[in-house]
């Protein structure tokens, strides 16, 4: 079965084909194209929805046609056309969902609609050289626009353990990179300037407390992030004292994460914890998660970055294991910009659906 997945529900347009031969273990992947928009939003510090859209229609039909190229296959290769059904940007989900249906229905293939967190849970199987390719296991998907901690039993059942009740964890490396006055994105612009200074500097707060919790806050460090500078404006040149600061504010943020993932690995009796999403790369975080978690008794993985940040490939895949189980959605499907994940947790051929054809078609 060979699967065209496209995700276009952030910043990125993104098409992938992915292949499941009849009887093999895992799945290959035959092209992954993604177009970032980076250039379009550096100017403003963060993603102006506006601006992500009328990119997504530009660079849409190029993705997909290059990612079929890369692949080597004609358009009538393809078996199914899963796409990113939500949550995210409306204007992007639109037009990834219209191109979808079009393919789906000029190709006569069935049409998926896949959660784009599902689609994040999906990285570990599309590694080649996995360390962690099963269910169950506790996931970590730390992004621009999510913070979340995920139990994933099996395919199709999931449950939110805890999430943020503010800012992503993302956007608190973005929104402190610009009080520092640093570039965007600011996760890797602080993790540089982090490098070489003292961690444990300043105590910045660690948001929500309690032994067991599993939701996470950044409004508070980020507040206090301004306070702190603002009291300090005579020392914003001495590169020493922003190294300091830097280290010490992400430390405030790695912490969090760390304690938390650790606490949902004890709660759920997982021994393993898979943690996806463009913050995943923060060496930090690597470090710390990795050294906590081996006192622990408990095996991180961290995918290729190229698969756990958004991509066409995880939401093919996903649409691919729906597909097996039955799932089709009909031309109706439509896009959600909220759509909480347990909403999905059940997998059930839907009654009514009427896939290719319509009814009165
Ligand atoms: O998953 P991603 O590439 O895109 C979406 O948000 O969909 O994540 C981007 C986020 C940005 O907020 C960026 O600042 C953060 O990931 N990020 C990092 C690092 N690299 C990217 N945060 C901390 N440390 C990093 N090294
Ligand atoms: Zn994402």
């Amino acid at each position: 079965m060979r699967a065209l997945g496209i995700e276009s529900s952030c910043d990125e347009t993104a098409a992938a084909v992915v292949e499941w031969p009849e009887g093999a273990m895992r799945p290959l992947l035959r092209a992954n194209v993604v177009h970032g928009q980076l250039d379009v939003h550096v100017r403003y510090g963060g993603v102006v929805p506006e601006l992500a859209s009328r990119a997504h229609i530009r660079n849409i039909a190029p993705v997909v046609t290059e990612a079929l190229h890369r692949a080597g296959m004609e358009p009538s290769a393809i078996d199914c056309v899963a796409v990113t059904a939500g949550p995210g940007l409306i204007g992007g989900l639109l037009t990834g969902m219209a191109v979808a249906k079009g393919m789906a229905m000029a190709l006569e293939v069935p049409l998926i609609g896949v959660h784009h967190m599902e689609g994040h849970l999906m990285s570990p199987f599309l590694d080649p050289n996995p360390n962690q390719s099963d269910f169950p296991f506790v996931a970590l998907l730390v992004s621009g626009g999510h913070t979340l901690l995920v139990h994933a039993q099996a395919f199709g059942q999931y449950r939110i353990l805890g999430q943020t009740r503010d800012d992503a964890v993302g956007e608190a490396f973005d929104k402190g990179a610009r009080l520092l006055g640093l570039g965007y994105p600011g996760g890797p612009a602080i993790a540089a300037l982090a490098e070489g200074g003292n961690r444990e500097a300043i105590r910045f707060p660690r948001g929500l407390t309690g032994r067991d919790q599993m939701d996470f806050s950044f409004s508070g460090v980020k507040t206090a992030l301004r306070t702190f500078l603002g009291q300090h404006s005579d020392r914003r040149h001495d590169r020493s004292w922003q190294q300091d600061v830097a280290a010490s504010y992400q430390e405030a943020i790695v912490e969090v994460l760390v304690t938390r993932s650790l606490a949902a690995c004890r709660l759920t009796g997982e021994k393993r914890l898979m943690v996806a999403g463009g913050v995943g790369a923060n060496r930090r975080l690597r470090e710390l998660l990795s050294e906590r978690a081996q006192s622990s008794g408990v095996q991180v993985y961290f995918p290729p970055l190229a698969l756990c940040t958004d991509n066409g490939a995880m939401i093919a895949l996903a649409g691919m294991h729906r597909l097996r189980l039955g799932h089709r959605d009909g031309w109706d499907l439509n896009v959600h910009a909220r759509w909480p994940l347990e909403q999905i947790n059940r997998i059930e051929k839907k009654e009514g659906a009427w896939g290719i054809h319509p009814p009165g078609f």
